[in-house]
């Protein structure tokens, strides 16, 4: 996916691509121009107010989750800022910080088991700590039950595919819908000191609650931006680590730190390659002969905007924690900044420490293989990573 968004970039500033519908959208791949539209007032995330073909797509569009979904995710303007408020200060600095023990607790408890593996045994790193390290701490903010765990990941999972035709999408839309809607209503039944039950309370006292197409749309957000992509973060990281282990040697002599180690994974394989839709809320001229009308779906490529050479001419896709310089969009840029960014470096850093210091004889299982990628444009990131805990 990279070579391809390389490609694109090479091309202008924006290029036309053909997405699942069909439809058409500009794809952004150069760091400047997603810098610039990314906080472009002429640019909105509100299908319903600023894409003029919306009313041709069908049910069961399989970017439809995403792209139309009504969270804040795609408000714009007041309307986005009012919404974001309410779940921010969840999400600051103080707040992720308190979180550190129960995300080293978990990652202590995964790592002890593959540590407890017979010498030589393989082990698939995203499965037994990146995804339940990543879910167990989204799942324990939200308060999602033990039992609606696993369900709700598949289901999540599924719509991030989307190669599948409208009827499968439909099927996998209503099967996502289900999951969520048996969370909230045992929440309604449940509540507890968590963020679903923060979010079932009107905003103000003297307001409305949230209306539920809303929450359900929220909680898939959250839930699904919360494990989705610091999954790929950390299987990516862990990856790059063992592939060049002249950079954990630089960890254990304290030339580099596990930070260093995050941001040059966020910079050269960012987990989230593409976020679909914006639309150009009037013609923007790009420059180089390039204008996107009035209504023209756009797609930013935050995931390839750490490799663009003009932002960093000195090899950049090679992984190298010791650049000094690893600036990257990997968490986006602008009003819709990732919520989620003090998390995901949490989780990662912790996950990797933990990881490497518990079992320093860590390996690749298949060293000269690539591992399958997802099959999404969306996510970035190994379908599976065997190492081996212990070599025999
Ligand atoms: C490595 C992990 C992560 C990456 C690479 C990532 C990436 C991104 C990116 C690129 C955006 C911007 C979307 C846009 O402007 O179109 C975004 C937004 C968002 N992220 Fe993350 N994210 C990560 C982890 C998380 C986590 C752990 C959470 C949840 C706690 C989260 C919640 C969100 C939310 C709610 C938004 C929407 C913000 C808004 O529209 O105002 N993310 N993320």
């Amino acid at each position: 996916m990279q070579e391809e968004a390389a490609a694109l970039r090479a091309k202008g500033p924006a290029v036309l691509v053909e997405l699942p519908g069909p439809i058409h959208a500009w794809s952004i791949t150069r760091h400047s121009v997603i810098q610039a539209l990314t906080g472009d007032p002429r640019v909105s995330r509100d299908a319903r107010r600023h894409w003029p073909d919306l009313p041709g797509i069908p049910a069961g569009w399989p970017l439809a989750p995403i792209a139309l979904q009504q969270s804040f995710f795609n408000s714009y303007g007041n309307e986005h800022r009012t919404a974001r408020r309410r779940i921010a200060p969840s999400f600051s600095p103080r707040r992720v910080e308190q979180m550190r023990p129960q995300v080293q607790a978990t990652a202590d408890r995964l790592v002890e088991q593959l540590a407890a593996l017979p010498p030589g045994a393989i082990a698939d790193v995203r499965q037994a700590l990146s995804l339940p390290l990543t879910m167990t701490v989204i799942c324990d903010l939200f308060g999602v039950p033990d039992h609606l765990r696993e369900k709700l990941g598949t289901a999540i999972d599924a719509v991030l595919d989307p190669s599948v035709d409208s009827e499968r999408g439909l099927a996998i839309q209503a099967e996502l819908m289900d999951r969520l809607t048996e969370l909230l209503r045992y929440k309604k039944q449940h509540p507890a000191a968590d963020l679903t039950s923060d979010l079932l309370l009107p905003p103000e006292p003297d307001q409305e609650p949230v209306p539920d197409a809303v929450l359900l749309d929220t909680l898939f957000l959250m839930i699904g931006a919360g494990y989705e992509t610091a999954v790929n973060l950390i299987t990516s990281a862990v990856q790059a680590l063992l592939a060049h282990p002249e950079h954990l040697a630089r960890i254990h002599e304290g030339t580099i730190g596990w930070e260093d180690v995050v941001e040059e994974t966020l910079r050269v394989e960012g987990p989230v390659m593409y976020v679909p839709l914006r639309y150009a809320v009037e013609d923007i001229d790009l420059g180089e002969g390039v204008v996107i009308r009035k209504g023209d779906p756009i797609i930013i490529g935050f995931g390839a905007a750490g490799r663009d050479p003009e932002r960093h001419p000195d090899r950049p896709e090679c992984f190298d924690p010791a650049r000094a310089d690893k600036e990257h969009l990997a968490f986006g840029h602008g009003p819709h900044f990732c919520l989620g960014a003090h998390l995901a470096r949490l989780e990662a850093k912790v996950a990797l420490a933990t990881l490497f210091e518990h079992l320093p004889d860590l390996a690749l299982a298949h060293p000269e293989e690539q591992p399958a990628r997802v099959r999404s444009f969306i996510v970035n990131g190994a379908v599976s990573l065997e190492i081996v805990p212990r070599p025999a």
